[in-house]
């Protein structure tokens, strides 16, 4: 259960205004409705949940009472955390919502059930719905910095980068010290700025200094966030976010002293090693061998078949009119063309792309630490002359990453060819294999003077260190 504990409702001992004038004449009446529910839910009693619900509706149906609606909503919420029932909890939120529409709310009321009503309808998913809420309650409470911030907060969840931007710009009128606010802010403009750079293949000079302007500012507002160590920022994904702003501004040392400061207060697991879900004790290096692994005999039948691995990516590469293969969708890219065909997606089978490559597909199913891992892919990457992909590191240390070189025109070598891991280099040969930590911060360059492709089979690795029973268990990525 992910979800944070049910509120504990005690008007009786607490000093909340929770009981308008009208409700005054019925308080002690719903002070022991409360205190049954309380009762009931120790008890896992979900007959006398039922029955407190009953009670409360008679006072709803004859005064419209607030507190009897949030009683209510109190009652269905116990009800759903016990039964574990998602069709229970809909209706706890929708009962939180009537409270918030209800006549002669208290505010104290109106803020325990909307913070409810939100959390609740966060955890079923149910962001439309958290958004609208979270309006409602800016609209009563207009200079509340912590209702503002989590409006912020939802838009974000929703990815919507532009209403989250707007919405922390309002946080920052509000205080303008805020350090969340500033660095939620930073994180917005750095999505909207990296995503725009992406769609527009061509950008004008001047709209190139304004996606310039934008980053900029994103990593002034990083860094004043993070410098107020304000609750919430001290979060892996700014540093990882104001790094990579610095190192597309082209300003390096000051990346790197970022990824040294996120470093030392445990953000990422190193300099180097910059992922940000990770397994704890896992050996770590950029570079790897199969031996190492413990896959020398798997990885070598993999790359003796090479070739017949090689006629499959070209044959779809071929007939790519249908757009097969798919460009770069995270904004990695820099200058050029990078796509890819997906056989194996989080340790399942990508059915429709492997009946197209049965040998290749067929070859990874014979190795069961890479068809099954949860925590990588494998597929066919295709660079054209010209590209360079932004220096990045993958989300997780849990797996190892193989490249198998399937079409390396032999002009391409060189500085202007070749995967940067950490400090060291590694370049693609035709039936070569390299295995890297992709974790670690890395680059790539390619160009050939030929103006060819270049063809490479990835295939991702569980970490040789991990439990059988965390291969099991741990969440996909
Ligand atoms: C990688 C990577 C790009 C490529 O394998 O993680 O960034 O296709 N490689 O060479
Ligand atoms: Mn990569």
């Amino acid at each position: 259960m992910l979800k944070s504990e049910s509120p504990s409702y005690r008007a009786a001992d607490e000093n909340w205004d929770l009981t308008n004038g009208e409700d005054k004449a019925i308080e002690s009446a719903l002070d022991q409705i409360d205190r049954e529910v309380e009762e009931a839910a120790l008890r896992k009693d979900r007959l006398a949940l039922e029955d407190a619900v009953s009670k409360y509706s008679h006072f709803i149906t004859q005064r419209g009472s607030p507190r009897a609606m949030y009683g209510t909503a109190v009652a269905l919420d116990k009800m759903a955390e016990l039964e574990k029932s998602n069709r229970i909890l809909e209706q706890s939120i929708d009962a939180y919502h009537r409270v918030l529409k209800a006549k002669d709310v208290p505010d104290k009321l109106y803020s325990v059930a909307a913070d409810r009503c939100v959390a609740l309808a966060q955890f079923r998913g149910w962001y439309n719905k958290a958004v609208e809420v979270t309006k409602e309650i800016v609209a009563r409470f207009p200079t509340s910095l912590a209702s503002m911030n989590k409006l912020g907060t939802i838009f974000l969840m929703l990815g919507n980068n532009a209403e989250a931007s707007g919405t922390f710009r309002k946080a920052l009128k509000l205080d303008p010290s805020s350090g969340y606010a500033k660095a939620h802010l930073g994180f917005a403009l750095k999505q909207m700025s990296v995503v725009a750079a992406q769609e527009d293949e061509a950008l004008d000079a001047q709209q190139m200094v304004q996606k310039r302007a934008v980053l900029e500012e994103a990593v002034q507002l990083f860094k004043e966030g993070i410098a107020t160590r304000d609750e919430g920022v001290l979060d892996g994904r700014f540093f990882f976010h104001l790094g990579d702003a610095l190192q597309r501004l082209g300003r390096r040392s000051e990346a790197d002293e970022v990824y040294k400061e996120a470093a030392e207060l445990g953000m990422i697991p190193s300099f180097w090693q910059r992922s940000l879900y990770n397994v704890n004790g896992l050996r770590s290096k950029p570079i790897w061998t199969p031996t190492e692994i413990g896959l020398e005999m798997e990885l070598d039948t993999l790359k003796m078949n090479w070739e017949a691995i090689k006629w499959e990516a070209l044959e779809i590469l071929g007939t790519n009119e249908r757009g097969d293969f798919v460009p770069e969708g995270e904004s990695l890219k820099d200058t050029g063309f990078w796509a890819q065909f997906e056989l194996f997606r989080q340790g399942q089978e990508v059915a429709d792309n492997c009946a197209r490559a049965p040998v290749t597909c067929g070859l990874i199913r014979a190795i069961p630490e890479v068809a099954g891992n949860r925590r990588g892919q494998v597929k066919f990457s295709v660079m054209k002359s010209g590209t360079h992909v932004h220096p990045h590191s993958g989300p997780t240390n849990c797996r190892l990453r193989g490249h198998l070189g399937l079409y390396v025109p032999q002009d391409a070598i060189g500085p202007s060819t070749r995967l940067r891991v950490a400090d060291q280099y590694l370049e693609w040969r035709d039936g070569g294999m390299f295995i890297f930590d992709d974790s670690f911060d890395h680059e790539v360059w390619y160009s050939s003077t030929q103006n060819e492709p270049r063809v490479v089979l990835i295939f991702d690795i569980w970490h040789p260190d991990l439990s059988p029973e965390l291969k099991r268990t741990l969440p996909a990525i």
